[in-house]
Parts: C-alpha cells; structure tokens; sequence
C-alpha cells in the first residue's frame, strides 16, 4: 500500500484522496467556475483573512499562523493585481485556487486556513460581498442619473410639450413634468435597492457545509470585519439561500424596464416624424448603406438589453425552483446572471446619466405638437362646469364642437365666440361661454391651470424638483 499523499502538495485538487482516477477533462472543463468566479478574488481573500483572524482570537489556529496567511495573501494579493497570477483550470474555482497557492507560499499554515469552513459558507459570503460593492456603486450610478434628470426638468419647467395616452395627443404637458416621471420611477428603484441591500447584509460563514461546525467560532467578530449587519440565523438557509441574488435581479429588471419605457420614448421623438429632441453624435451612430441616417443606437439597444436582464431573473429563478436544502452544485450557476445584471445595470445607468443632461430640445416643434388634437378640449368642458353646466353634459357640448372643428378643418381657437357658442350648441344660453375662454382654450393656458401636487403647470413643476433635491 502506498503512502497516503496530501493532494494539496502535489495535484492540482482540494478533495482527490478519496478518487482512484483523475477527473475526466472535459467533466473538469464542465464542472469548474474559475473561469468566471474570479471576480471575487479580491472578496474571497477578504472573507479568507477576517475567519483566520477570528480563529486566532479564538486559538484554533496560532497567531504564526495568522500572520503567515496574512503575509501569503499579500502576496496573492499582489500577484493577482499585476496579473501574474496563474490561475488553474484543475483547481475548479477561486476559492480553491487561492488556497493552493497560499499553502505554495506559507506552507502548514495554509492548510490550516479552511479548518472550520467550507465552500459552501465560503461561496456565500463572497456572493454577498460582491453584490454589496456592486450594489453600492450602482446606488451612486442611479443617483447621478437622478440628479441629471432633476436638472433637465428645471430647465423645461416651463417648456410645453403634447402629453399622450394611446399614442395620440392627449394634453399639453410640460416636459419637465415628463421627466418628473422618470425621476419617480428610478426613486423608487434606488429604494427598492436601500432595502434588498439591508436584508442581505448578513454574514454566512459559520455555517460550514451545511451544519455548522464543532470549533469555538465566533461569527459576530467576522461579521464585524467584515461590515455586515448581523449574522445568517440558520446554517442550512445561510448556505442554500440565493433570495438575495433573486431580488438584485428584480430591481435591475424593474429599472431596466423603466429605461426601456425612457428608451422608447427618446426613439420616438428623435424620429424625423416627432423632432422633438436631438442627441449628441456620440451617443447615436450611422448607417453602413444610407449616409443620410443617424441612429439612436444607445436607447435601442438599452430597450434590448432590457430583454437580458429579465432572463436573468428568470434563470435564478428557475436555478432555485425545487431545490432541495442545502447547497447543490446547482448553485454555481447563479453567477453569470448575476454578474451580467450587474455590469447591464451598472453600463447602462453611467451611459444614461451621461447622456441625459445632453438631450437637446426643440421647444418650438414641441409646442406646435401640442395644439395638435384638440388637447385643450377638456380645458373647454372644464371651463362649462366652472360656469354651471354639469359635467357630462359639458363634455357632450364639447364633444358636437370638436366634430364641428373637424367637419371645417380647424382648431377650437380658430372659430369665433359666436361660432363656438354653436358649435357647442350653446348659443341659447351665451352667459356659459364668455371671452376669457380663448386665453384658457391656449396650451399655456391648459398648463397654468393645473396646479396642485403633482400638476403640469410649471410652478408645480419647481416645486416637484425642490422636493427630489432634498430626497437626493
Ligand atoms: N464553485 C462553487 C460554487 O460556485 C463553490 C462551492 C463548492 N461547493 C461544493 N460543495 N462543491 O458554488
């Protein structure tokens, strides 16, 4: 019989003293995730360093042994950042990969630095870390998108566009008002993103594989270094839960949805048929075959790209869906989704927030759209209740005027107070429509007067703007 050889020593392998054969290639092609869990590198030694210092508090390992692991990782460190760390397919994942070469460096203190852990807490907490750091520069990222539209709804407090329902002119608007929308639907994602953060913010290592360990931990003093809120209050759940990556994969696709509705709209009215806005040539690009074009590229593919994210969602989703307690090997796959939310979510807000202050307006096209419809018709039903008609039967005297206006080609404005009197069949009772009604029949008119929380009219506009200040 041959003597038992340490793996970690020799072969590439954290676990092959219990195998009588080597893996086959292309099982170890399928089964490793170094290719793209290096990503947390920097976290894995992070989460590696705070449970070596907590099992030297606690004497399970040697303060030499401490300060060999620390020496090592420095290193690791070091040769990670100038890239001349070679990372090892036959090593399977960063955690392993890592390892190894901290024992190369430091010798039996290495192999000391998983007593009390496993993969499965190991994996979990790095997860955590990265999203945190990602979570936390994709908040800022939002924040700066906010602020640009904050700042291009002041400028157009005042400037009038057609608001729309169906696609076809509605009301008039203020553009500014339009993009207060905007700014509420990516509140609201920044605070769907403050609270997922909370809930997650919570420490798993401890949990080992799946059970939790026989050594005199102490979780609270790793959850300390490491910045988390608290520890996970069951080492099966701390082990098996990926809720976490499954609500960052919610928000982005919300947000992502509301980008695309944003998207949609910046290609409509960069159209030639709206032209309402222009974008810098930076953020559009040309045709290969007809030299007139310019393309909104940016906008269209962020509506794309939308697509991705829900799939994301969708493959955690399903990736969860059945599994049985604890952690399954199926749990590898939660990466790429995750990782590709992020940088969609991360790529497409920098663009956006760069690009939005850039938008260039064309308030004369804008206005005239507005007159377009008859979108001051409710102004006028509004203006026959103020003087006593009930509204259903304003809305039916407004109703036969508009059906005139069509019938002779022509806005409410154009007729006379005579002909409008008629037109609304109103012409028995002349004390219901007086000559004020044209100043109020005008897009001006129709946005001054609406004022209240919430309203189009400029002044409601400001005072929308001065409140998203003071919540930035
Ligand atoms: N690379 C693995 C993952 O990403 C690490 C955990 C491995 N655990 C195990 N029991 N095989 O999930």
């Amino acid at each position: 019989m041959s003597s038992p050889k340490n793996s970690l020593d020799n072969k590439a392998q954290a676990w092959s003293a219990r195998f009588n054969e080597p893996v086959d290639e292309l099982v170890q092609r399928y089964t490793a995730s170094i290719g793209f869990d290096q990503r947390f590198a920097m976290v894995d030694i992070a989460g590696s360093l705070a449970h070596a210092q907590m099992l030297a508090t606690q004497k399970i390992i040697s303060a030499q042994d401490l300060a060999d692991i620390e020496k090592g990782m420095a290193q690791i460190k070091s040769e990670i950042e100038s890239g001349q760390f070679v990372w090892q397919l036959a090593l399977e994942d960063v955690h392993l990969n890592i390892e190894a070469r901290l024992t190369a460096l430091v010798g039996d203190a290495g192999k000391r630095l998983h007593t009390g852990r496993s993969r499965n807490d190991q994996v979990a907490t790095d997860l955590r870390l990265w999203l945190r750091a990602s979570v936390d520069e994709i908040a800022i990222t939002l924040q700066a998108l906010r602020s640009a539209l904050l700042d291009l709804a002041e400028k157009h407090a005042g400037t009038i566009m057609p608001g729309h329902t169906h696609l076809q002119v509605a009301q008039p608007i203020t553009f500014g008002h339009h993009l207060m929308a905007y700014f509420e639907m990516f509140s609201r994602d920044a605070s769907r993103l403050t609270d997922l953060r909370a809930r997650f913010n919570r420490l798993p290592l401890g949990a080992a594989a799946l059970a939790g360990t026989t050594y005199p931990i102490d979780q609270e003093q790793v959850a300390k270094t490491l910045g988390f809120d608290g520890i996970c209050n069951n080492s099966l759940d701390a082990v098996s839960d990926r809720d976490f990556a499954i609500e960052f994969c919610a928000f982005a696709s919300i947000l992502m949805m509301h980008v695309s509705r944003l998207s949609e709209e910046l290609v409509l009215w960069l159209s030639p048929r709206f032209g309402f806005i222009d974008l810098p040539d930076r953020f559009c690009t040309g045709s290969s075959i007809m030299p007139q074009k310019k393309n909104p590229d940016v906008p269209e593919l962020a509506r794309g790209k939308t697509g991705r994210v829900y799939g994301d969602l969708i493959s955690l989703l399903t990736l969860m869906k059945s599994q049985p307690l604890a952690y399954n090997k199926d749990n590898q796959e939660d990466k790429e989704p995750l990782f590709d939310a992020v940088d969609t979510v991360q790529d497409t807000l920098r663009i956006f927030a760069d690009m939005i202050p850039h938008i260039e307006v064309k308030a004369d096209v804008m206005k005239v759209a507005a007159q377009e419809g008859f979108s001051t018709a409710t102004d006028l039903a509004d203006y026959l209740v103020k003087k006593g008609l009930a509204f259903r039967d304003a809305h039916e005297a407004v109703a036969h005027a508009v059906k005139a206006c069509v019938g002779r080609n022509c806005m409410l404005t154009d007729l006379s107070l005579s002909e409008l009197r008629f037109a609304c069949g109103l012409d028995n009772r002349p004390e219901l429509i007086g000559d004020d009604v044209f100043t109020l029949l005008t897009v001006d008119g129709s946005v001054q007067s609406r004022q209240h929380a919430g309203g189009t009219a400029p002044s409601q506009v400001l005072a929308a703007i001065k409140r998203g200040r003071a919540d930035l």
